[in-house]
């Protein structure tokens, strides 16, 4: 299959960006915080690695999303990054609010940074810079402290692509 030449005056609806977007694999986060005394949070697979010096990363929200103005008054913000066996995780985390941690094992922080505890990666994170990005806001985070499973035979990352759930094909 080849591309047709790409014209510049092309309709950019929705519909056509979220097809073209999905073409890019991600992995996905859990980003949460107990605030108030109460557990919030949401899935993200924008995430990104951003600098070294400082320790920073990055994840975009829509702007009308009804949990980052509770979550970014939270002093810590506790990052994870989701395994190919949190598929039904990573839906309950991005649905009905009152439910998105029953039954999940969770660490939260004296400062309140909450991390599930069977992810890939951890980061203690707090707010460094908000962006606005057109219809998401471009959320940078300094990381605090990290953690990282490393051993042999651990599991994969969650992928998300064209919106469905996926894992990494074992190399050869
Ligand atoms: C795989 C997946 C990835 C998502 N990635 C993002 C994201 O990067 N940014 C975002 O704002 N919402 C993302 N969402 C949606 C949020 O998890 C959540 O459903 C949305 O913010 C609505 O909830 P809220 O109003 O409580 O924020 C994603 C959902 C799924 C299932």
């Amino acid at each position: 299959m080849s591309l047709t030449a790409l014209t510049t005056n092309q309709d950019l609806d929705p519909q056509r960006l979220r097809e073209a977007f999905g073409a890019f694999p991600s992995g996905v986060v859990a980003v949460a915080a107990e605030v108030d005394g109460r557990l919030i949070g949401l899935a993200a697979s924008s995430f990104t690695s951003v600098s070294l010096e400082p320790a920073l990363v990055s994840f975009s929200v829509a702007n009308g999303s009804k949990t980052w103005p509770d979550l970014r008054r939270a002093t810590r913000l506790g990052l994870t990054v989701l395994a190919d066996h949190h598929g039904g995780v990573c839906r309950q985390l991005a649905g009905d609010v009152e439910h998105r941690f029953d039954g999940l094992q969770v660490t939260t922080t004296e400062d309140g940074a909450t991390t599930l505890d069977d992810g890939l990666a951890r980061f203690d994170c707090s707010l460094y810079r908000e962006v606005e990005a057109g219809d998401h806001t471009i959320v940078l985070l300094e990381l605090h402290a990290v953690e990282s499973v490393v051993a042999a035979g651990a599991d994969g990352p969650l992928v998300f692509h064209r919106s469905t759930f996926g894992r990494l094909a074992a190399s050869a």
